[in-house]
């Protein structure tokens, strides 16, 4: 009955848990959601009103379908000011979320039998998307051991005559790490040389905690202009995931074939949420500092937490907003296979709700998304350590 595509995708694993957690909130029962994929802060006041302005001025029609003018210059000028990079307003278009600005990119690029690279423990939308085109993903570990760094080396040694693109997370969604300049400078050199595309997936790119230099939109628009695109968003930046926008920066041949796609398919971004992100993009950056600090003091405070039980290896996550330690050792001391069966009984026990790694290709660990106040996270980890030491006493008497 469904198109053959269909068959090629599956729902996020991620999901399961994070939809019986939702379940069991709405009856009532007291969860404490370390699954959360979004900023715990309210949209930032002058975001809203600028929402409620345009309202109010009857901003209330089409605009363009690849985003109104006044924006599309927005984000132009927040490049420029950000990274020293100049891009035009046919270089720009708005989406909704970065999740349609990576899908865009994938429909207007990615052929049938085109290889496109990642690395993994990924988001899982990214490979999805790719096979959603009929392309394939080809995938290169990244390991805790130093720190998921993406070695330049293993995304080279992965590309193929086949090879049409590379995609890189940075900040990275679920391990939090960054990749230096120096690392995609070398991916981009030989990417340039083969005629690959090289897409950047900036979402977090606000959320990186120490000030390492992470200028990626220069890395690549000096070595490969003509192929490198960026998807960038107002969700996590602002805290307006559910306003739904975001946006491609790249060459205006990829950005005009995007436009006739988005002009066919959801046409422009609710033009109220479009001024709300032009207030965000031109206003005072200060709420995304405020935002920065906090999640820095939860994540230090998390990781000294898990620090008390030794098996539970974790790496310092240099942006983005979770942690994502290994549990492997937790696992094989209480009898538990994997980290899906881990989080349903967790979720069953003890009511906190985690991601399972196995959805980011990344068996044995969790995700633990920490954009939720500090004395969730200390009630959330008590109840994690309290499981764990039941689950070993019950062992401990089974044995
Ligand atoms: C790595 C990554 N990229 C892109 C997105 C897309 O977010 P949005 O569509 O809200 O901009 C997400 C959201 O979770 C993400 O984690």
């Amino acid at each position: 009955m469904l198109a053959e595509r269909m068959s090629r995708v599956s729902t996020s694993p991620t999901m399961k848990v994070a939809g019986e957690a939702e379940k069991l909130k709405r009856q009532g029962v007291d969860v404490v959601d370390f699954g959360a994929g979004e900023p715990d802060f309210p949209t930032p006041e002058p975001a809203k009103s600028a929402a409620k302005t345009a309202i109010d001025q009857n901003y209330t029609k089409y605009t363009p379908p690849a985003g109104a003018a006044d924006l599309k210059q927005a984000i132009c000028n927040r490049y420029k000011m950000d990274y020293g990079v100049s891009f035009t307003e046919a270089e720009t278009i708005v989406t909704a979320g970065g999740k349609q600005a990576l899908f865009n990119i994938a429909m207007v690029l990615y052929n049938p039998g085109d290889e496109v690279i990642t690395h993994a423990p990924y988001w899982p939308t990214i490979p999805e998307q790719v096979k959603l085109m009929g392309a394939t993903p080809v995938i290169v570990q990244t390991r805790p051991e130093d720190g998921f760094k993406v070695h330049p080396d293993a995304i080279i040694a992965a590309m193929t005559p086949k090879t049409k693109a590379v995609i890189i997370n940075s900040p990275c969604n679920p391990t939090g790490a960054v990749i230096s300049e120096a690392e995609l400078g070398a991916i981009a050199d030989a990417a340039a040389k083969r005629g690959i595309w090289v897409v950047i997936d900036l979402c977090y790119e606000k959320l990186i905690y120490e000030p390492v230099p992470h200028n990626l939109v220069k890395v690549l628009t000096d070595r490969m202009r003509d192929r490198a695109l960026f998807a960038g968003s107002a969700s996590k930046a602002y805290s307006m995931t559910g306003w739904r926008c975001g946006w491609i920066l790249g060459p205006k041949e990829v950005v005009a074939a995007a436009n006739t796609l988005q002009g066919h398919s959801t046409s422009n971004v609710a033009s109220i949420s479009q001024k709300a992100a032009l207030q965000a993009l031109t206003g005072s950056q200060e709420p995304v500092t405020a935002m920065l600090d906090e999640y820095r003091t939860r994540r230090d405070t998390l990781m000294g937490w898990f620090a008390a039980d030794p098996r539970i290896e974790c790496v310092k996550p240099a942006g983005a907003f979770y942690l994502f330690p290994r549990i492997t050792r937790v696992l094989d001391a209480i009898g538990i296979s994997n980290t899906g069966d881990f989080a349903q009984a967790l979720l069953d026990d003890a009511r906190v709700a985690v991601t399972p790694g196995e959805g980011f290709d990344a068996p044995g660990f969790l995700r633990i998304s920490y954009a939720t106040s500090v004395e969730r996270l200390r009630e959330g980890t008590n109840r994690i350590f309290e499981f764990v030491k039941k689950r070993e006493r019950q062992g401990a008497v089974a044995r």
